[in-house]
């Protein structure tokens, strides 16, 4: 087992890392402050994990309360869920001393991670994250949110957890396209913030496909070790955070453009990467080998490479009205070298364009259709 640390003063906490963490009721006992325990899980993991959580919880001394399950996938993002939330922890007397642990992917951390930030004003939670994306991203930084019609993640809070518990041994009940999408921001950590990662990924990409238990575990820990570092230096994102933009902001055009759910977020972020690769060299920052690589080791995770066939116009248009975009002007977070981010937000649009049009399929013209 393995420990990384988010230093965050008073609101410091340990991401423990291994198989079998979800078992280890140690991992839990320190973070219970006497009060009642509220699971919050989904119909898919709840019945594969949440009965090893509970024992383990039972065997800390936690008093579990209640079990609430939302239903699976991105529409468990909402206003609605978030009352049924609700609902399921005032029935149970859950009190300001509680704790809710979420089980899931980012989509139930994101829940009820934002349920613990605003029920009875702020109450604890840990995260159990059983996704590759969710341990190597969003269980760790704190960011928590629901989704409105006009926007992902749009209504939210920063809330930091007590403790993230990462058990990679639950990665193997992952489907294989959602151990891709996760694999997807383990190689925007690498590219955005260490080329030895990328050195490492590039080396070992098939054992990690093949869902080995150590090369997961050094992901997972070189994620949240690069992940902690940026969370503690800007846990607000006024600065350095947005480097963990890296490939977001087509990311999010694509996500958006193609339909929600036709496109996981991790496949989004890979072709998006591609495209902000492409921007980087046109702008004169990349070494066109550079943006090969990366384009390489997408194609061997089984990632996209293209963003799908919208025109230039649709992409710019929906990249402003990101909530990363500031004032109207799209910041872009592109690459000096493998591992060196930084942000931009005075590039030309032409190389923009350009860069869309090197890495998405083309549009559909009026005489193709
Ligand atoms: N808070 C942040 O910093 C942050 C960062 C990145 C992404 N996100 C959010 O995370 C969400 C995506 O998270 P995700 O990719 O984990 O998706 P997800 O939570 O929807 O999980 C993906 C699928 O895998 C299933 N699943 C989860 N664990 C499983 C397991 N061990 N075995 C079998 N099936 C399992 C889920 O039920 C779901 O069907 C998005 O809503 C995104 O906005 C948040």
């Amino acid at each position: 087992m393995e420990t990384v640390r988010v230093e965050l003063g008073r609101r410091a906490y340990p991401i423990h890392i291994g198989a079998g963490a979800l078992d280890a009721e140690p991992l839990y006992r320190s973070h219970l402050r006497g009060g009642r325990v509220a699971v919050v899980s989904n119909t898919v993991v709840a019945p594969i994990y949440s009965a090893r959580v509970k024992a383990a919880l039972g065997r800390a001394g936690a008093q579990v309360a209640t079990e609430v399950l939302v239903e699976d996938g991105e529409s468990a993002k909402s206003w609605a869920t978030l009352e049924r939330v609700f609902d399921g922890l005032l029935a149970a007397r859950i009190g300001r001393d509680g704790l809710i642990v979420a089980l899931g992917g980012g989509v139930v951390g994101d829940l009820a991670g934002f349920a613990a930030a605003v029920y009875q004003r702020g109450i604890d939670f840990l995260q159990v994250p059983t996704t590759l994306l969710a341990q190597v991203d969003s269980s760790v930084g704190g960011k928590t949110a629901v989704n409105h019609a006009r926007g992902k993640n749009m209504i939210g809070a920063f809330h930091q957890p007590v403790a993230v518990v990462a058990d990679v041994g639950t990665l193997a009940t992952l489907p294989d396209r959602e151990l891709r999408a996760g694999i997807a921001e383990v190689i925007k950590h690498g590219f955005a913030l260490d080329a030895e990662l990328v050195s490492w990924l590039e080396s070992h990409l098939e054992r990690l496909l093949a869902r080995d238990t150590e090369a997961l575990s050094h992901v997972v820990r070189r994620s949240c070790e690069l992940k902690a570092q940026v969370v503690a230096a800007d846990e607000r994102e006024s600065g350095p955070r947005a480097l963990l933009n890296f490939g977001h902001t087509f990311g999010h055009a694509i996500e958006a453009g193609a339909g929600y759910g036709a496109w996981l977020h991790g496949e989004a972020v890979a072709a998006g990467m591609v495209m902000a690769a492409e921007l980087s060299v046109r702008a004169g920052m990349l070494a066109a080998d550079d943006a090969a690589r990366l384009k390489r080791l997408v194609q061997r995770a089984g990632l996209p490479v293209q963003g799908p066939p919208l025109a230039w116009e649709r992409y710019l248009e929906l990249m402003a009205g990101d909530k990363k975009a500031s004032a109207g002007r799209i910041r872009y977070v592109v690459l000096q070298g493998i591992g060196q981010a930084i942000l931009r937000h005075d590039l030309e649009e032409r190389d923009v364009r350009a860069a869309i049009a090197a890495a998405s399929a083309k549009p559909q013209t009026a005489a193709s259709r």
